[in-house]
């Protein structure tokens, strides 16, 4: 199953990723992908907040120091890969214990390393038509992650 969304703001992509941080349960992994500037931080901090993660708080792109770590609701781990040589050095950050370690895991650019073979729901985010214009296209792999993008979905009517 794979689900499209088109954003035609800024906000309006904060607002999806509200939308899963606010339902997250621990063990919860987020996999996005997408060009430098398609929005993928962008994203992650709407979801950094729908989980609760204070507006005084800035979201940012863990470009060089790889990851980002939040206190909410859940806690937050938030990688981004771009400047990540090899899988191997992964452990070294303790990216597994993150998986595993009863929060949330986002991660940009995943798609870099498909080795490691992650489940969790795929947010593939693409330019629109217009500059403001984004396109997301979400799908789940494994069980865990299609439980969070039906939770989501079912959000849909209700709040945004
Ligand atoms: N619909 C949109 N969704 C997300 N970002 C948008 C949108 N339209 C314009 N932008 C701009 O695109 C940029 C996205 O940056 P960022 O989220 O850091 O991207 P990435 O993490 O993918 O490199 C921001 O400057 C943001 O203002
Ligand atoms: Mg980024």
């Amino acid at each position: 199953m794979s689900l499209t969304c088109l954003s035609q703001s800024e906000e309006q992509t904060e607002a999806l990723g509200r939308r899963f941080g606010r339902c997250a349960r621990p063990g919860d992994v987020l996999l996005l992908d997408g060009e430098l500037g398609a929005g993928k931080t962008c994203f992650a901090r709407g979801l950094a907040r729908g989980l609760g993660v204070p507006d005084d708080v800035p979201v940012t792109s863990p470009s060089y120091t790889l990851l980002n770590q939040y206190s909410a609701r859940l806690p937050l781990y938030h990688f981004d890969l771009y400047r990540l040589g090899e899988a191997d050095e992964l452990g070294e950050i303790g990216f597994e214990e993150c998986l595993h370690g009863g929060g949330v895991t986002l991660v940009e650019w995943s798609g870099r390393f498909p080795e490691l073979r992650l489940e969790g729901v795929c947010v593939d985010i693409v330019p629109g038509a217009g500059a403001s214009e984004r396109q997301l296209t979400f799908s789940a792999r494994g069980e865990r992650a299609r439980a969070w993008l039906e939770r989501c979905r079912q959000q849909e009517d209700t709040t945004s």
